[in-house]
C-alpha cells in the first residue's frame, strides 16, 4: 500500500517532533507520575498557549484546569491551524490531539454566530461515546467565547439534537451516521462549515466509514478547512487526503506507529484451560482495568464469569442501549466500578483517568487495534500496563503483531496464581463467592438541561468527572437512525479486518 508520508503529490510538509518530552508535562492537571515535576520553563505556562496565537479566555479557561503549557502535538499543530492550513496531526494515545485541533478550530470561528441548523464547525468521530467526551472537553473551554456546541449521536434524544441546530450551534460533534440522518431529514446543512476535523481519521477511512464520512465532506464548502489526526495516521488515510485536503502539512510526533515510552507490554502465554482463572486474577487487581474483548457476546459472557467468582465488572459494547453505555462508562469513571469489560467501541480515543492496566484478553485484530486498545492507559505522561494472554496458536500472529506495533513485549509462560502475575499486574486470587452481576444504578432524575452540553452542572468539568445521566434514557424511542446506524452506517461489512466487529448479531458501534 503507497504510504501516506512517501507520497510526492499533493504537497505534504511533514513536521517530525520529540514525542511527549517530559517538560511538555510539566503543567500537568494530575501532576502524572512520568511528567517532571516542577514549575515549567521560562517561555513556557499560559504565556505560550498566548504565544501560539490562541485567544485569553481560551487560555484562561485551560488556566481553570490546570492546563497550563501545551503538549507538543498541541505546540506543533496549533499555529498551522490558526493560520489555516490542512492539518494531519499524528500524536501518540493521550498526547493531547483533542485540544490539538479543539483550541484552534473554536478560536477560528469565535466571533461569528452560526445560522440556525448550519454549524460552522463539524468534528467526526467514530463512536458515540467520544463524540460525548470531546465535547465534554471542549464545551467549557469554548463558553469564554460565546461558542455554542452540540453533540449528535445516535441513541440519543434526536428531538434535544434538533432543537439545538434550529437554535444555532456553532461547533458539532457527530458520528456520522446521526448527522447524515438530521441533514437528510434538512435540520442541518453544512453548507456554512468552514473547518471539518475528523479524529481518529484513519479509523474513518476504514470501509463501514468511508462513504458516509466523504459524502459529508463532500457537503462541506470546497475552500472549507480539513485536519485530520489520529495516533496511527497511516495510508489509510490517503482516500481522504487526495480528495478533501490541500496541501496539507503534517505534523507527526513519532515514526507511524510507535508505542508509548511509560507503557510496560507483556505477552502471557497461557493455555485455554488456565485463561479463564488468569483473567479474573488480574480483573481482581486494585487498579483501574480495562478488558478487550473481541465480541458482544464474549464481553457479556466475561462479565457474568468474573461475577460468578466475585469479581465486579461492568460490560460496555454497541449492543446495549445508549443510556447503560453512558452509564456504564460514567461509573467507570468516577471510580464505582473497577473494571470494565468491553469491545472495541471503546479502544478509540476514549480517556479515563487513572487506568493503570489493560488487558487483551483476545488478542487484538491487527498492530493499530493493539496500539489504540492499549492506548486506554499511560497518558498523557501517566504510566501503565498492557498485557496480552496468547493461547498456544495465537502466539505467531501476536508476535508479528507486537513487531509491527513497535513494541518490546516481555514475555511469560503465566499459570493460575503464578507470582509474577501478581508482580506485573497487582493480579490476586478472587474470593470465589459469587456476586449479582453489576448493572448501573436508575438514572438520577433529570437535572435542569444546559445549552449544548450532557448535564446541568455549571462548574467547570474535566474528562474524567462526567456525570451519569439521563439523556436517551427510559422510554425513549430507538430512533429508526440508531437502529439503521448499528447495522449499517458505521459497522463495517463483516469479515474485513479491524474496526467495528460486533459479536451477537453482527452490529457495530452504533452511530
Ligand atoms: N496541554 C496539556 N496539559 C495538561 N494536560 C493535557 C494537555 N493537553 C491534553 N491534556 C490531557 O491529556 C489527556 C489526553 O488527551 P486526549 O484525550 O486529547 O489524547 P489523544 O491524543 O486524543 O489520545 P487518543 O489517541 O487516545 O485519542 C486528557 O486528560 C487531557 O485533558
Ligand atoms: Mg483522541
Amino acid at each position: 500500500m503507497p504510504c501516506l508520508f512517501d507520497r510526492k503529490a499533493p504537497p505534504i510538509v511533514t513536521t517530525m517532533h520529540s514525542a511527549m518530552p517530559a517538560d511538555a508535562l510539566a503543567g500537568h492537571p494530575d501532576g502524572a507520575p512520568g511528567a517532571s515535576a516542577g514549575t515549567a520553563a521560562p517561555d513556557q505556562g499560559p504565556a505560550e498557549f498566548t504565544l501560539l496565537g490562541l485567544p485569553r479566555p481560551l487560555v484562561t479557561a485551560l488556566a481553570r484546569q490546570g492546563i497550563n503549557s501545551p503538549f507538543p502535538i498541541q505546540r506543533a499543530t496549533i499555529p498551522d491551524i490558526l493560520a489555516g492550513r490542512h492539518v494531519l496531526g499524528r500524536g501518540q494515545t493521550g498526547s493531547g490531539k483533542t485540544l490539538a485541533f479543539g483550541l484552534p478550530t473554536m478560536t477560528r470561528i469565535a466571533g461569528t454566530k452560526a445560522a440556525p441548523r448550519r454549524p460552522l464547525a463539524v468534528v467526526l468521530v467514530p463512536t458515540r461515546e467520544l463524540a460525548m467526551q470531546v465535547t465534554d472537553a471542549l464545551e467549557p473551554l469554548g463558553r469564554g467565547l460565546s461558542l455554542r456546541m452540540k453533540t449528535v449521536v445516535g441513541g440519543m434524544s434526536m428531538g434535544r439534537q434538533i432543537e439545538a441546530l434550529r437554535r444555532g450551534v456553532e461547533i458539532v460533534v457527530a458520528t456520522p451516521g446521526r448527522l447524515t440522518d438530521l441533514i437528510q431529514q434538512g435540520e442541518c446543512s453544512l453548507a456554512d462549515v468552514r473547518i471539518t476535523v475528523i479524529d481518529e481519521a484513519d479509523h474513518m477511512c476504514d470501509l463501514g466509514f468511508f462513504p458516509v464520512v466523504s459524502a459529508l465532506l463532500q457537503q462541506t464548502p470546497a475552500d472549507g478547512q480539513r485536519l485530520l489526526f489520529s495516533a496511527t495516521l497511516d495510508g489509510d488515510v490517503d482516500k481522504l487526503v487526495r480528495r478533501f485536503l490541500r496541501e496539507p502539512v503534517t505534523h507527526s510526533l513519532a515514526p507511524a506507529t510507535s508505542p508509548v515510552d511509560t507503557m510496560e507490554h507483556h505477552v502471557l502465554q497461557v493455555t485455554r484451560d488456565d485463561k479463564f482463572q488468569i483473567t479474573a486474577e488480574i480483573a481482581n487487581r486494585a487498579g483501574r482495568t480495562i478488558i478487550f474483548v473481541r465480541t458482544q457476546h464474549g464481553v457479556d459472557r466475561l462479565v457474568k464469569q468474573l461475577a460468578r467468582v466475585g469479581v465486579k465488572a461492568g460490560g460496555l459494547h454497541g449492543g446495549k442501549r445508549q443510556n447503560q453505555r453512558t452509564r456504564i462508562l460514567a461509573e467507570f469513571r468516577e471510580g464505582n466500578i473497577g473494571v470494565l469489560v468491553c469491545t472495541d467501541v471503546a479502544a478509540r480515543g476514549i480517556h479515563v483517568d487513572d487506568v493503570s492496566l489493560v488487558l487483551h484478553v483476545d488478542p487484538p485484530a491487527d498492530h493499530k487495534s493493539y496500539l489504540h486498545r492499549g492506548g486506554r492507559t499511560a497518558r498523557a505522561g501517566e504510566r501503565g500496563t498492557v498485557l496480552t494472554l496468547v493461547l498456544p496458536n495465537e502466539r505467531r500472529s501476536t508476535e508479528t503483531l507486537t513487531r509491527r506495533a513497535g513494541v518490546q513485549a516481555n514475555r511469560l509462560k503465566a499459570t493460575p496464581g503464578h507470582p509474577r502475575l501478581a508482580e506485573v499486574a497487582g493480579a490476586q486470587l478472587p474470593s470465589g463467592v459469587e456476586i449479582p452481576v453489576w448493572e448501573p444504578a436508575a438514572p438520577a432524575a433529570k437535572r435542569p438541561r444546559r445549552e449544548g452540553g450532557h448535564g446541568g452542572e455549571r462548574r467547570p468539568r474535566r474528562f474524567h468527572d462526567r456525570a451519569a445521566r439521563g439523556e436517551g434514557g427510559r422510554g425513549e424511542r430507538r430512533d429508526p437512525a440508531q437502529h439503521r446506524e448499528g447495522r449499517s452506517a458505521t459497522e463495517r461489512p463483516a469479515g474485513r479486518g479491524s474496526g467495528p466487529r460486533g459479536g451477537r448479531g453482527g452490529r457495530g458501534y452504533g452511530g
